[in-house]
This record gives structure tokens, C-alpha cells and sequence, in this order.
């Protein structure tokens, strides 16, 4: 049986950066399901699907083909074949992501390909509904969050730092907006698992959040 640590939480409470490190620790792969929600997004928005026809959206992605691969370590999002990890991570491709990811052929989809992917490996796995849907089972549930202005200050400081300009209150409200559509959507809706460990990391490093899991893996 494979050992599986699931991570959710809102956007930008810093769950890619501490999965990839837990994943590196112990030497388990780091699934980043959010990524497949946007190769399908990407391909909704290559095909000129309309954001808000459903029914094109559930017929259109199960044409999709996603897979995943490694390469040094890092996970590789193929989309009918092609690498389009380089893609993914554009504001457009965000939006669409967070508004195609609530249709439930879509989720139903990729919630199979994830499960397969887990019960081969160890696996660390974050996205919205890993602990509570995807892999209820999971050894280790943590709900990773953060305040909005901190979030906001860290995407702020992360686009600054690209070279891009910014409003920090766009980014805020943008922030608020997407966490509003992650928890209220009818299916699988972001929510802390009644058997996760809750950690904000508004106040703490990324180190100290890293040890605080790794502690918890010890403890099971
Ligand atoms: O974590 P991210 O920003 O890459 O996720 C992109 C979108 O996909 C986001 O709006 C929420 C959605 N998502 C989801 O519904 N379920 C997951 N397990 C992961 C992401």
C-alpha cells in the first residue's frame, strides 16, 4: 500500500512549494493536481470553448488526452502528447481552470487519473479536495491556508520580483474572488477535511510549516 500525504488549501497559501519539499525529503513523488486542471483548461481555451457552455465543456474534455511525467523529479504535464507544463501557470489559464474545474465530468476525469497515480507511488498530492474526495485515506490530511493580504503580498512579491507590474489590491480581490468560487461550487467544493490538521502559514517560514508535516509523518 502506498503512503499518502494529501495537501489542500486556497490558492497561495504556499502548498506547491511545501509539497515539492516534503515530496523531495522523503523521497515520494509530488503530485500537483491544480497543474491538470489547467493542461484541461488549456485545452478548453486552444479549442474556443466558451467559458460558460457546460455542456461543451463536459463533452470536450473527455476528448482530452492528460498524462503525467518526471523529469529531474519535477513534475511534466503532457496534453495529447505534448509538454505544456511551460503553459500552464498565465492568469487566463487560471481563470478558466477555476471555472471549468467545477464541472463534474471534468472532475470525475481527472479525480481517476490522480487515484491511479497514488496507489503506485508514495505520494505527496495537494490541490482543493484531495483529503476529503481524491484520497479519503490518506495517511497524513493537512489544510494548508494563509490570510488573504498575506497571500496577496506573496503573489505581489512574486510577480515584482518577475520584472511584472502589479496592483496589490487587484491581486486581493482576485484572490477573494477565486477562494469565493473554490468553496461555494456545487461539486467537491475546497473545504478542510474533518481529519486534517489545520496549519495557516501567514506567520511561519517555509521550513517551519516543511518540519510541522514532517513531524506529523513521524507521529503516524
Ligand atoms: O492550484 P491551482 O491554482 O493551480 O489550481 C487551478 C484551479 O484548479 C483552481 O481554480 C482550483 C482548481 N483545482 C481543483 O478544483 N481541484 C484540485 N484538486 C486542484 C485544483
Amino acid at each position: 500500500m502506498s503512503y499518502q500525504i494529501a495537501i489542500d488549501g486556497p490558492a497561495g497559501a504556499g502548498k506547491s512549494t511545501i509539497a515539492k519539499e516534503i515530496a523531495k525529503q522523503l523521497d515520494f513523488i509530488y503530485v500537483d493536481t491544480g497543474a491538470m486542471y489547467r493542461a484541461m483548461a488549456l485545452y478548453l481555451l486552444r479549442r474556443e470553448i466558451p467559458v460558460d457552455d457546460s455542456e461543451q465543456i463536459s463533452a470536450a474534455s473527455q476528448k482530452a488526452d492528460i498524462t503525467i511525467a518526471y523529469k529531474n523529479g519535477l513534475q511534466q504535464v503532457l496534453l495529447d502528447g505534448e509538454n505544456v507544463t511551460s503553459f500552464l501557470r498565465t492568469e487566463e489559464v487560471g481563470n478558466m481552470a477555476s471555472v471549468s474545474s467545477a464541472n463534474p465530468d471534468v472532475r470525475k476525469k481527472l479525480v481517476e487519473l490522480q487515484r491511479i497515480l497514488a496507489s503506485r507511488e508514495n505520494v505527496v498530492m495537494d490541490g482543493r479536495d484531495i483529503g476529503t474526495c481524491v484520497l479519503p485515506e490518506a495517511n497524513v490530511k493537512v489544510y494548508l491556508t494563509a490570510s488573504t493580504a498575506c497571500r496577496a503580498k506573496r503573489r505581489y512579491d512574486e510577480l515584482t520580483a518577475k520584472g511584472e507590474v502589479c496592483d496589490l489590491d487587484v491581486i486581493e480581490a482576485d484572490i477573494a474572488k477565486r477562494d469565493h468560487q473554490d468553496m461555494t461550487r456545487e461539486h467537491s467544493p475546497l473545504r478542510q477535511a474533518e481529519d486534517a490538521v489545520l496549519l495557516d502559514s501567514s506567520d511561519l517560514t517555509i521550513r517551519e510549516v516543511v518540519e510541522r508535516i514532517l513531524a506529523l509523518v513521524k507521529e503516524r
